[in-house]
């Protein structure tokens, strides 16, 4: 059931929410809404953060998932800060050739489109290991809200609305997903109600026992549809996958504590490598969206994604990751001293560049009363994933494989890659560049926030970290400012719109090539100043988005 209108417009709209009370931000207003009740019920941070991702499978299918997998950060007010890698895993029968058709050319439709990019969701053994590491409530209260939503159904929003039409002539190839995203064939309108029987009554199974999902009649259903379409998966991948808790990696800004995805994930390699290339200049004095910060800050990115498309890979399959010295101010020393104020790099193509991502991913932002952080982002890799709603279970299967390269020296100009650290293996988990991030100061959380956006991840945290660090914006400040992205490859800095144009002339008169695009990216931001949380959910391209207030 929605909260009355001008509750919702309160929690929507009053940004940045401020107060000493616990917050949620997310990418739609009935999540958010989830998780403050949860945190009003005594639930933690983690509590919150569960009930969060479960109502968001539900109600943004589009990222949100219990067929996906994704990364969790918790800092908890009074310990060690933790990483929880849920990603997902390639199935035994995976091999580094698996991409190519027998003549040995690359098969993109299998690699992104098959039953075979399906890998084994850890979604929901994530979010039960998160739970029992730091939940309080019950793990059946987090899914109540998922199981009500997903069996009462709720209402479409203009964005929803619009977002499944889109895809309408994708779902019509897979006939239990046009069931149940569309009227018999006809798109849902707003203020249509969407209700998903399948989908409540898997939840409620894993209300019961999660283990349903990968050892009960869950299980079953996604290895029948496996078998019957040509997907690798099997009850023995299922039943083998674990999820993995490990350190988050650690930096330094200016003072402020940086603590990143490590990999097999690159988005904290990205973010801390170009971080620690910045510390060596005053962005402050450039100035917000200036020519001279802009340029440096691509300049940082550009030489971080070098690194990235160079070493990273799942550490389970490349136990020589140099991440410490990647991570080294040493190393940024180096890499700023090839960097010129007044001249564009040139990105040396002969090393590598690489596969092609998609757009959609979800980051949800979380802070108790108790000062306790997660910042968590997950995934279906491309919207809606595969398409695919598995039969009976009313969930979309993801096709997150396709972020393992393409195959061995597969590398080619038009951006195929063929390295080694992210072929696919049996087992391994394929690289990502999602980069959940807490910042802290002072012993104290300064910010929590994460987005989706591919391989623009790293680059609008970065955005958002430099706009708090350096130039001292609020959370909605900083949520607002135009953002920017370089990769390494292709050469050049995408930009969004509002970048001032005099701006954009000086980048192009130093040498750089610019792409504009509307928007970039989808940060969930919390930021506490002066002891006061301030909560900015991003809604430059998901207007859903929406703060919810303990
Ligand atoms: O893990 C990754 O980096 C990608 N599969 C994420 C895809 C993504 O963020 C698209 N989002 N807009």
């Amino acid at each position: 059931m929605r909260v009355p209108l001008c509750l919702a417009l309160f929690l929507t709209l009053a940004a940045p929410a401020q107060g000493l009370r616990g917050l949620v931000v997310s990418q739609e207003q009935l999540a958010s809404e989830a998780g403050a009740q949860v945190l009003r019920e005594g639930g933690t941070a983690v509590d919150a953060a569960v009930a969060t991702a479960f109502a968001l499978a539900v109600v943004h299918p589009a990222a949100g998932n219990l067929g996906g997998g994704g990364f969790l950060l918790s800092r908890p007010a009074s310990g060690q800060a933790a990483f929880l890698d849920f990603r997902e895993a390639a199935p035994a029968t995976a091999h580094p050739r698996m991409w190519l058709r027998e003549d040995g050319t690359y098969d993109e439709a299998r690699h992104h489109e098959s039953l075979a990019a399906v890998g084994v969701p850890g979604t929901v053994a994530g979010l039960r290991a998160a739970w029992r590491r730091e939940g309080r409530l019950s793990w059946a209260r987090l899914l109540r809200p998922a199981i009500r939503l997903a069996r009462e159904g709720f209402v479409l929003t203009e964005n929803q609305a619009a977002s499944l039409e889109k895809q309408l002539p994708e779902f019509r190839k897979h006939p239990p997903t046009l069931a149940q995203f569309s009227r018999r064939g006809e798109a849902l309108r707003a203020g249509d109600r969407l209700v998903q029987g399948d989908l409540a009554r898997t939840l409620e199974r894993l209300a019961k026992d999660w283990r349903d999902f990968y050892r009960g009649a869950t299980a079953r259903l996604v290895v029948r549809d496996m078998r019957a379409n040509g997907g690798l998966l099997t009850a023995a991948d299922l039943r083998a996958y674990r999820p993995q808790w490990g350190k988050p990696l650690r930096g330094t800004y200016r003072g402020v504590e940086v603590l990143a995805a490590p990999p097999p994930s690159s988005g904290g390699q990205v973010l801390i490598e170009a971080l620690n290339v910045l510390e060596g200049y005053d962005l402050k004095a450039a100035g917000p969206a200036s020519a001279t910060s802009v340029h440096l800050a691509s300049e940082a990115l550009r030489r971080a994604f070098a690194d990235r498309a160079q070493f990273l890979g799942d550490p389970a399959f490349n136990g020589d990751l140099p991440l410490a010295r990647l991570l080294s101010k040493g190393h940024a020393a180096s890499l700023r001293a090839t960097i010129r104020l007044d001249r564009a790099s040139t990105s040396a193509p002969d090393r590598f560049t690489w596969p092609a991502d998609r757009p959609d991913t979800t980051h949800l932002s979380v802070l108790d009363r108790m000062g306790n952080a997660v910042s968590l982002t997950y995934t279906l890799e491309d919207s809606y994933g595969l398409k695919r709603v598995v039969p009976g279970a009313g969930f979309l299967l993801n096709n997150e494989l396709g972020d393992f390269n393409a195959g061995p020296g597969l590398t080619d100009a038009t951006g195929l890659i063929g390295t080694t650290p992210n072929l696919a293996q049996p087992g391994k988990r394929p690289l990502s560049s999602m980069c959940p991030v807490i910042l802290a100061q002072g012993g104290n959380v300064l910010l929590v926030s994460g987005s989706p956006g591919g391989r623009t991840i790293p680059s609008t945290v970065l955005n958002t970290v430099l706009n708090v660090v350096d130039f001292r914006m609020d959370a909605r400040s900083a949520v607002d400012a135009p953002r920017f992205h370089h990769q390494w490859l292709p050469d050049r800095i995408q930009v969004e719109a509002d970048l001032p144009a005099a701006t954009q002339a000086a980048l192009k008169a130093l040498g750089h090539t610019l792409k504009e695009v509307k928007k970039q990216g989808c940060a969930q931001v919390i930021l506490v100043r002066d002891g006061h949380p301030e909560g900015a959910a991003d809604t430059r391209r998901w207007p859903d988005s929406a703060v919810a207030v303990e």
